[in-house]
């Protein structure tokens, strides 16, 4: 799975970061990112529940 912050559309809420910080961090601008673009394995739930969390729907994953 990968993953991708829209920094567009984020509103820093950390949301992400507070569900899974070993895939997002926020950066110094105030918006999240995602550490590494490949989701490591065993994290997948944890994005997902991120993911289908984030208020403004800001995190876009994509099968492999
Ligand atoms: Fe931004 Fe959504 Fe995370 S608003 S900080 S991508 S939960």
């Amino acid at each position: 799975m990968k993953v991708r912050i829209d920094k567009d559309a984020c509103i820093g809420c950390g949301l992400c970061e507070a569900e899974c910080p070993k895939a997002f961090r926020m950066t110094d601008e105030g918006v999240a990112e995602e550490i590494q673009e490949k989701v490591p394995e065993g994290l997948e739930k944890d994005v997902e529940s991120a993911r289908d969390q984030c208020p403004v729907s800001a995190i876009l994953t994509e099968e492999e």
